[in-house]
């Protein structure tokens, strides 16, 4: 494929934020000389460097109660090479959900050869791996992992690092399009292609422009997502000085780590928890509060805001999500010990004019989970691998 190269890198600490990237074209021949690197400000990245991140991917697939037309579209736009991880916290009672993504995903995995993994959000086993590798954050008072999709992005990380992955991407199972899923992975693999660092990130900016129907939803998610970057950027611009634009991709959905700093963050529970990766890379390694890890400061961590070329349409989810989303993307800025006064006022008089908050009312405080690395991983992998071959669909 061809994408712009990253024209602008600002510099926060030891963080390497470029601005966004468009995607200058999907496919870029086999024939195509490469241009020299960086003339005209395009990149060509071609097949076999993109194959090569895809091979060292898992792409996890966190889904609850999605149409099953659409998760099997999801699935299938997957690219071949990744490893598809579904964490699913679908019903089980009545109709089995559950059973029947899994008759999906095997199914296909059977037509096509690959092999996939898929575990039940709430199964015992995986809250017993947990506890055996000394790791309960996710775990609620019935003893099982919680309700919530950053709850299953952990989850599928850990299955990830059992499995052996060096990156890992999340795409929602609620995609309409399976090119667009396709185009996600791609992108993934330009960005880490590109990264200097070995602690790298990837997210999308969608590139959408819905007419049909729906586009009175789309717009309000686009205030969203609007209103939740200026607040990331005002959070920077407050400790560097110089005003920012940069972040344009605070509630990114679609994402992906390399797994050396995907293990190292911390994941808010909820809508938190997009935001909430970004608020705790500039807090860890920003240059302002001081770092727990050297190691990963010296590296830097580079961070890429690529903008498809296909449009995105998901599921709508209605308006009270969506104000849910707002409150606790805020909540996530609001609560960030860099977060000064005057940033904090500016966000309760947001979150009161966009009819979030009351008058008297702050923030709800947010549920951190703490960084997978601090679960003992050889026991969650040595307490998961017994079952391991449970979660496989091809045994
Ligand atoms: P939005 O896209 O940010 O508006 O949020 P969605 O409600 O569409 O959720 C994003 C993805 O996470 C979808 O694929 C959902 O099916 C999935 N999801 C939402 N809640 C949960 C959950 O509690 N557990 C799991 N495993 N997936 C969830
Ligand atoms: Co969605």
């Amino acid at each position: 494929m061809f994408i712009e190269s990253p024209r602008y890198t600002e510099r926060f600490g030891s963080v390497r934020m470029n601005h966004v990237q468009r995607v200058i074209s999907l496919d870029s021949g086999v024939k195509s000389k490469l241009p020299p690197h960086g003339a005209m400000g395009v990149v060509k990245i071609d097949e076999e460097t993109i194959k090569y991140f895809e091979d060292r991917m898992a792409i996890v697939i966190p889904v609850k109660d999605e149409k099953l037309k659409l998760f099997e579209g999801v699935v299938s736009g997957v690219p071949h090479d990744c490893l598809v991880i579904v964490v699913s916290n679908s019903q089980r009672e009545k109709v089995d959900r559950f059973r029947m993504e899994g008759d999906a995903l095997d199914q296909l995995c059977r037509f096509t050869f690959r092999q996939a993994l898929i575990a039940h959000q709430r199964d015992p086993a995986i809250a017993e791996a947990m506890v055996e590798a000394g790791y309960d954050d996710l775990l609620g008072e019935d003893g099982l992992v919680r309700d919530g999709k950053s709850e299953a992005m952990v989850i599928g990380l850990l299955l990830a690092k059992a499995a052996g992955k060096e990156y890992i991407g999340f795409v929602d199972a609620d995609n309409y399009f399976p090119g667009a899923v396709l185009e996600y992975v791609r992108n993934y693999a330009a960005g880490f292609s590109l990264a200097q660092s070995p602690y790298s990130m990837v997210r999308i900016l969608w590139h959408y422009k819905p007419k049909i129907s729906g586009g009175l939803y789309f717009r309000k998610w686009g205030r969203v997502s609007e209103i939740t970057n200026k607040h990331l950027n005002n959070l920077i611009s407050s400790k560097t000085g110089f005003e920012t634009e940069v972040v344009r991709t605070g509630n990114a959905g679609e994402h992906a780590m390399s797994m050396k700093l995907a293990e190292i963050l911390p994941y808010a529970s909820g809508y938190a928890v997009e935001p909430q990766e970004l608020v705790s890379i500039f807090e860890d390694f920003g240059g302002i509060l001081p770092t727990k890890n050297i190691k990963v400061m010296e590296q830097g961590i580079d961070i890429f805001q690529v903008e498809t070329r296909n449009p995105h349409l998901h599921e709508e989810k209605g308006d009270e999500h969506l104000q849910a989303m707002l409150l606790s993307a805020l909540g996530t800025i609001y609560h960030s010990r860099l977060c000064g006064e005057e940033a904090k006022q500016a966000i309760l008089a947001e979150l009161v004019h966009q009819g979030a908050l009351k008058g008297e009312e702050t923030p709800p405080p947010i549920h951190i989970n703490a960084p997978p690395k601090k679960v003992i991983a050889s026991k969650f992998i040595t307490a998961i691998q017994r079952d391991l071959d449970k979660y496989y669909v091809l045994r």
